[in-house]
């Protein structure tokens, strides 16, 4: 037989993509479909669950064909978190548009149940902080507000699930009604010690726990997926940034990733035992392999990739996002002008959902290249921002390791350096998303006995970034971007 490939399907905010892994961590073939992004409402984001079906059978399906089905061992699933998916248990169509993780519609619900004192409970048990951001007040809502889901649950052809959860009911035809610890443990319904749905939790929020699927190991006999033609075992599966942890190496208790798609997400690895954040960082999964938890801290950023994309698509300032490299370079600086995207609220360490952007500090000498420069160095004055709740809370690493899309731009990886003061690692493959759930499922299916021995196969470094400012400097920056984030949230006043 050819050598054995590891299909990935990875379905991410603005696209779905699959690719087919080597066990050396090359990619033999990959496939990609944008999604299409609905806002009816200010603040509300909503993705069509049939598309995001029909996109990932398609991207899968091209993967195998390239490098040929019968080729495939395994098969691992990486996705965007906490967002929503509604569907019918006997056609598995959906019954309602998806609600995407960026969606704000339950603000209110999250500032009531702050009021009323939930939230040190909340942090307690789930590791999380009340924000519209996570699942189970977008269930709430939908239960509440939509005749077709509440319809469905009372006749209990109702399924509720995160899209990892629903692409392997769907794969599976309808077999696996299962999500796996890591996505689970972004529903806010989570106990994120013992891994079991919390009854406090549901019924506060009000979600039945009758609704919810049965919660799993990252890793493993996972279910099945039917692709062109074949029953393929899926044995990985965990949400798009603990994957990307796991594909970054980050093993060891301290080491921290960044990732820079759609948002920015840093994860430190946090060992065995849940972390506690006193500084609104979250405490989450990791993964679970063979029932054991490895925790997380990490640092949720909104707006990063689509802060670029917003220039491009919205003001036109940019004919494709490769433009922004030249662009900040051409300028010595960003003229004075610092650029909050904080299009869907503010995330960690802020968490304030109905915040909205600004650009501040605009003159008339302000050009596309100034705007464009304070879009990209707002990755680094949010990153840094993680980074400082990070170190309060007792994690300061020297290196950070990028990946995602935009880490492909050597100057916003040099930048990133110069704003953190730390070392910024990148991996030759980027995509380390795609990476980490290509290595849970080797480990899954027994083709590498950790993913510590995975890493050592599939992992190369492709450089390093060294910062190359002074801490007075980078502490100027910082009181810049202070200002300019005080401007946002005097806007909220
Ligand atoms: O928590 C949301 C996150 O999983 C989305 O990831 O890669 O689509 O920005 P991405």
């Amino acid at each position: 037989m050819s050598d054995p490939h590891i299909l990935v399907i990875d379905e991410g905010t603005t696209s779905t993509r699959a690719a087919a892994f080597t066990l050396d961590g090359r990619i033999a073939a990959e496939a990609s479909k944008p999604l299409t992004q609905s806002y009816p409402k200010p603040g509300w984001v909503e993705h069509d669950a049939a598309e995001i079906w029909a996109n990932t059978i398609a991207c899968a399906e091209a993967v195998a064909a390239a490098v040929g089905v019968e080729t495939i061992a395994c098969a691992g699933i990486t996705n965007q978190r906490e967002t929503v998916v509604f569907w019918d248990s006997e056609t598995g169509e959906p019954l309602a548009p998806a609600i995407v993780w960026q969606d704000r519609r339950t603000s209110d619900i999250c500032a009531a149940l702050k009021a009323s004192g939930h939230e040190p409970e909340t942090q307690a048990v789930t590791g999380l902080l009340l924000d519209p951001y996570f699942s189970a007040t977008k269930i709430a809502w939908a239960l509440e507000h939509l005749a077709e889901v509440r319809t469905a649950a009372g006749q209990g052809r109702l399924r509720v699930g995160t899209v990892d959860c629903y692409l392997r009911y769907r794969l599976s035809g309808g077999q696996v009604f299962k999500t796996d610890a890591s996505n689970a443990a972004r529903t806010l319904l989570m106990r994120l010690h013992d891994v079991t749905w919390d009854a406090g939790q549901c019924a506060v929020l009000g979600v039945p726990e009758t609704l919810l699927p049965a919660i799993g190991d990252c890793a493993g006999t996972l279910g099945t997926a039917k692709i062109a033609g074949r029953r393929i075992p899926v044995t990985g599966a965990a949400g798009d940034q603990q994957a990307a942890a796991a594909g970054q190496g980050c093993f060891a208790p301290g080491s921290v990733k960044a990732t820079y798609g759609t948002g920015a997400f840093l994860i430190a690895n946090a060992g065995k035992t849940p972390p506690k954040s006193e500084h609104r960082l979250l405490s989450t999964m990791g993964w679970r392999l063979g029932g054991q938890a490895t925790y997380a801290l990490e640092g949720s950023i909104f707006v990063a990739g689509s802060a670029v994309q917003w220039l491009r698509d919205q003001l036109g300032l940019i004919g494709s996002a490769g433009e922004t490299e030249a662009l900040a370079a051409s300028v010595p600086d960003s003229g004075g002008a610092m650029f909050v995207p904080a299009f869907a609220g503010l995330g960690a360490p802020y968490w304030q959902p109905e915040a909205r952007g600004v650009i501040a500090g605009l003159s008339g000498g302000t050009g596309r290249a100034h705007i464009v420069r304070a879009c990209l160095e707002s990755m680094g004055n949010q990153t840094a921002d993680v980074l400082t709740a990070m170190a309060a809370d007792g994690v300061s690493p020297g290196v950070v390791k990028v990946d995602g899309g935009m880490v492909k731009n050597d100057w916003l990886c040099q930048d990133l350096a110069d704003a953190l003061g730390v070392e910024i690692e990148r991996p030759e493959i980027i995509e380390t998303t795609a990476m980490g759930a290509a290595m849970l499922a080797a480990v899954g299916a027994g083709l590498f006995g950790s993913l510590e021995d995975a890493e050592a196969a599939m992992r190369r470094v492709d450089r390093t970034f060294r910062p190359r400012t002074s801490g007075d400097e980078r502490e100027d920056r910082r009181a810049n971007w202070r200002r300019a984030v005080a401007q946002v949230q005097a806007g909220l006043a």
